[in-house]
């Protein structure tokens, strides 16, 4: 990377802060899409990409960043990428094991089952363990979601806008509106995003002293 880029990329990364006060700004289409792309370009587990992202314009109109199912999606990409048959087959057997792996089963049985076999082969090999339950895959795929998040804030910081991550919502209501299934869904954060008004006073930024984040072993 020049240093000159390294030197941008830093920027971004320590002038982003959590902004709770914008002035009204319209986001061009092109500044959009670079900040969506750069989102969906995070690293994610598996690369399943498992989430969605909505762009939520005005209450009454929302645009969703919507993807058909990932597994099929790559594969899709692989044909037009003209990859060899092989690679093809290679992934497609990735991505069956996938499903079975990461499928819970009617009362999480299958979940039990994978588990136990999990646990013996780990008696004789170290190995990782599958997110199993429902809840295991919800926190696994908040692990790559808040990565996409990452992304997202830093691209648009890089572009000359501000954000704030949010938690604090209703998550039920949200939830409705946009069409989300409670069983299946679950909402990782929101993040507002615009021009940081100039009424806002930024409180000074505190983090741990890095001695006392950071173990060197
Ligand atoms: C997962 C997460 C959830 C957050 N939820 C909220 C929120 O609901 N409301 C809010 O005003 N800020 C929220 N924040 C922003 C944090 O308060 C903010 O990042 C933190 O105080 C550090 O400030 P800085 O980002 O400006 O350095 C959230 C941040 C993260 C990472």
């Amino acid at each position: 990377m020049a240093a000159e880029t390294s030197e941008h990329f830093l920027q971004a990364i320590f002038q982003r802060r959590a902004v709770k006060l914008f002035d009204p700004v319209e986001i061009p289409p092109c500044i959009r899409e670079q900040i969506l792309d750069a989102a969906r370009h995070a690293p994610s587990s598996f690369n399943t990409q498992p989430y969605k992202l909505y762009w939520v314009e005005t209450a009454a109109s929302k645009t969703a960043v919507s993807m058909p199912a990932t597994s099929q999606a790559q594969l899709a990409w692989m044909r037009t990428s003209r990859f060899p048959e092989a690679k093809i087959r290679g992934y497609q057997r990735t991505a069956k094991i996938g499903r079975i792996l990461f499928m819970p089963g009617p009362f999480g049985i299958f979940a039990a089952v994978k588990r136990a076999l999990f646990w013996f082969l780990n008696l004789w090999m170290t190995s990782g363990m599958p997110p199993l339950s429902r809840h295991e895959q919800f926190k696994w795929a908040a692990k790559s979601t808040s990565l996409a998040c990452q992304n997202l804030m830093l691209a648009a910081q890089a572009l000359g806008l501000n954000t704030c991550p949010m938690e604090g919502f209703d998550h039920r209501r949200l939830s409705q509106y946009l069409g989300l299934s409670a069983r299946y869904h679950e909402i990782v954060l929101v993040i507002a995003i615009g021009r940081k008004s100039h009424a806002y006073v930024e409180p000074p930024q505190w983090r741990r002293p890095l001695d006392a984040t950071v173990t060197v072993l």
